[in-house]
């Protein structure tokens, strides 16, 4: 097994979203995935309190920033990337499938013509399998399409950081009705994600809690999801899974910041371009989504 990286979890309560920074100890070299960027949509305001936070643990523990990884194009919260790029440096990677989900998000928002849907607004676009390393520990890229089309598992070390493919073992699975987004790829993604060796550790990228449990988590075990997954545990049939995800998916409402987080996230965290007045606007496309 690979030298393990330490691993620190932040959660965003507004959100739900769990971010999480992988370092090794050896080196100090460090990854954030999935960071974010504070929004409130009443008064269109952004913040960098919850990136603050990840940014005092990687400075307190000296730690050297080398990736900024998204697992995905977020829907739920906008991403930090540029602004933890500005204070700590490091590079900004996603799935090369990215470009799918610009493609289809530059028609909704009618931004094709000053919008290069070519992911180079990313520093590195990863393909399936492809490797890197965090200081002395290796990783590896897992294309996990299914909640999107983009949607890529990091695995660093003996730890695999899912985003949102699969939650924690008693809430299941993510969505799979945002625009791209297909229940079967889903079930296909999981069963590579849980094929993985089964004392692999799990790092989650949501929690929204499930009866019986007090407290948020985001760590789990591959041992863990193939015994206990409410939606996938192993024997799951694929067509029940997949009538099941489409019903769910049917009632359930847009997340609140889909509008101004995918706006964002395609531009790999940064605002659409001023208008002349040197303000920043984002767009609601109405009855589109
Ligand atoms: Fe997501």
């Amino acid at each position: 097994m690979p030298n393990p990286p330490d691993v620190q979890s932040f959660f965003d309560p507004s959100t739900n979203t769990v971010s999480h920074v992988a370092s090794d100890p050896n080196t100090g070299e460090c990854a954030i995935i999935d960071a974010v960027l504070d929004f409130d949509p009443r008064a269109g305001r952004t913040a960098t309190r919850s990136a603050a936070t990840i940014i005092d643990y990687v400075l307190h523990r000296g730690l050297k920033l080398r990736w900024i990884l998204e697992t995905h194009v977020h829907a739920d919260h906008l991403s930090a990337a540029q602004h933890l790029q500005q204070v700590l440096g490091g590079v900004v990677g996603i799935g090369e499938h990215v470009t799918d989900v610009q493609r289809i998000f530059a028609d909704v928002f009618n931004i094709t013509a000053d919008f290069a849907a070519d992911g180079s607004q990313f520093d590195r676009l990863f393909h399936d399998d492809e490797t890197f390393s965090i200081g002395k520990i290796p990783a590896r890229v897992l294309h996990t399409p299914g909640h999107t089309p983009a949607c890529v598992t990091y695995l660093i070390g003996d730890a695999a950081f899912v985003g949102d493919s699969l939650f924690m073992p008693d809430y299941g699975t993510a969505r799979t009705d945002f625009p791209g987004g297909d229940a079967r790829t889903l079930f296909q993604s999981i069963q590579r994600i849980l094929a993985l060796p089964s004392s692999t550790r799990m790092f989650v990228g949501h929690d929204y809690g499930a009866p019986g449990r007090k407290r948020f988590a985001w760590e789990t075990t591959v041992e863990e999801q193939c015994r206990a997954n409410v939606h996938v545990r192993l024997g799951t049939d694929e067509e029940a899974f997949v009538l099941m995800r489409t019903h769910r998916d049917a009632a359930l409402e847009m997340p609140a910041l889909i509008l101004p987080s995918v706006q964002v996230n395609i531009r790999a965290g940064r605002l659409p371009p001023p208008e002349t007045n040197g303000v920043h606007y984002l767009k609601i496309p109405v009855d589109v989504l």
